[in-house]
């Protein structure tokens, strides 16, 4: 293993090329850019692309501005060894952890967004598909309840009885404390499943489920394509897509994830304060902030958020929304700090940020010097340009307008 990227980008820049890049495409520019009197190099090329070797099946679940699991696994694999600790102060769907869990390292993270845990969690610890079948046998679907606010914009009468009756088990087992790893599981898969656009999904057709639109905006939709919602088969779609889910995990896997999972930590709390990690005993941290306030991460969560009785409202008020560079600066300085005191000496910071205002501003350009202030070394900018791919374009994922998917890291050191 490489233990110095910059000595690898230089490596693959003076032409030896290794096996992680690709053999076929020569870096397409790399410069150096000045920023607050310290010259930064840049690093562009195609690092990585979802051809390379297509994600891990349990990484399909999705989220707002989630990141492919490519681009951790880039990092993580150049930058730490087997039991390493890889954390994210801001983990979303879970993509770094998932993929550090997957590569046998040891995972912590946080998100200010209760659904993450929800997300994350159980993909660490999945459950085998006997069992996830024996308890959708058990769950009582018929319990005659109504939702406290109208869905029938979304779910036929049936529909919406099964997914109420769900959520009140789940409560429950909640309550009693009864609630186990599988029940877990099943509502992950649920809280994924509550929307979307095929029959894939509890409702009927809408946007992509990482988008819950309002009850007013699906009333229009519906009488746009002259739809009603049809019955779905909750338990049904539970199982299929579970299956789907593990469709690649293997035995052994299945195993090293269990294992990690019982010392896997995650935290709910705004990312500026101090979590309870140790102090030094990070590895590595490949995270995505909030890129100034360009997603509704409680608006667009709102549905999701009722099926798991979180309050979206309340978690939407400490969510970073920063209207200005300045408001969002103050934020990551103080991200930087918490993450400096958690890096061992050594250890790396691979910050993607993106392109905002109509890509006026670079976000990249905007970090490096904020990391430099708290004291990390700056080793670079790593830009990914990939070209444009169906998926990526379908989820949603930061494409821009060429036909290339861009992603930006900034990439500092701990010395
Ligand atoms: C760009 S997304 C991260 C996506 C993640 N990389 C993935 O692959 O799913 C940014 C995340 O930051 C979270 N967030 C926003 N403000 C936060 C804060 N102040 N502290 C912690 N998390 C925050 C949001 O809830 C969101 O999940």
């Amino acid at each position: 293993m490489m233990n110095n990227i910059v000595t690898y980008l230089a490596d693959f820049h003076t032409g030896d090329k290794s096996d992680l890049f690709h053999q076929d495409r020569p870096i397409t520019k790399t410069d150096e850019i000045l920023l607050n009197e310290t010259l930064i190099p840049r690093f562009i090329n195609e690092f990585w692309t979802s051809s390379q070797r297509q994600s891990h099946s349990l990484h399909e679940i999705s989220y707002r501005a989630c990141f492919k699991a490519e681009l951790p696994r880039f990092f993580i694999n150049q930058l730490t060894k087997y039991g390493d600790l890889v954390y994210d102060p801001f983990m979303g769907r879970g993509t770094t952890l998932l993929e550090a869990a997957l590569l046998g390292r040891e995972v912590a993270g946080n998100d200010i967004n209760p659904l993450s845990r929800i997300l994350i969690e159980p993909r660490i610890n999945p459950p085998p598909l006997a069992e996830i079948h024996r308890r959708l046998q058990e769950i009582p679907w018929n319990l005659d309840l109504k939702p406290e606010l109208d869905l029938s914009m979304f779910y036929s009468p049936a529909t919406e009885r099964m997914i109420v009756s769900l959520k009140e088990y789940l409560l429950s087992r909640k309550e009693e404390n009864t609630e186990d790893y599988i029940d877990k599981w099943i509502r992950m898969v649920a809280t994924n499943r509550l929307t979307g656009h095929s029959s894939g999904f509890f409702s009927v057709y809408t946007l992509p489920p990482n988008q819950a639109v309002s009850p007013e905006a699906q009333i229009k939709i519906n009488e746009k394509r002259k739809q009603v919602p049809t019955d779905r088969d909750v338990p049904a779609i539970i199982e299929k897509k579970s299956i789907r889910l593990q469709k690649d995990l293997t035995v052994a896997q299945a195993k090293n994830l269990q294992h990690l999972s019982a010392r896997s930590r995650y935290f709910c709390q705004d990312a500026q304060i101090s979590v309870t990690l140790e102090d030094e005993t990070v590895a590595l941290v490949v995270t995505s902030p909030p890129f100034l306030d360009t997603v509704q991460y409680a608006a667009d969560n709102w549905l999701r958020c009722w099926f798991n009785h979180i309050d979206a409202q309340e978690f939407g008020r400490h969510i970073t929304m920063s209207r200005t560079i300045e408001e969002w600066s103050y934020v990551m300085k103080n991200v930087f700090i918490e993450l400096k005191r958690l890096l061992k000496p050594g250890g790396w910071i691979a910050f993607e940020v993106g392109e905002v205002r109509n890509r006026t501003v670079m976000l990249d350009e905007v970090i490096a010097p904020i990391g430099i202030s708290v004291g990390l070394e700056c080793c670079g900018i790593v830009i990914n340009q990939q070209e444009f791919t169906k998926t990526a374009n379908c989820w949603g994922i930061k494409n821009n307008q060429l036909g290339t998917n861009t992603n930006r890291i900034v990439l500092f050191q701990k010395v």
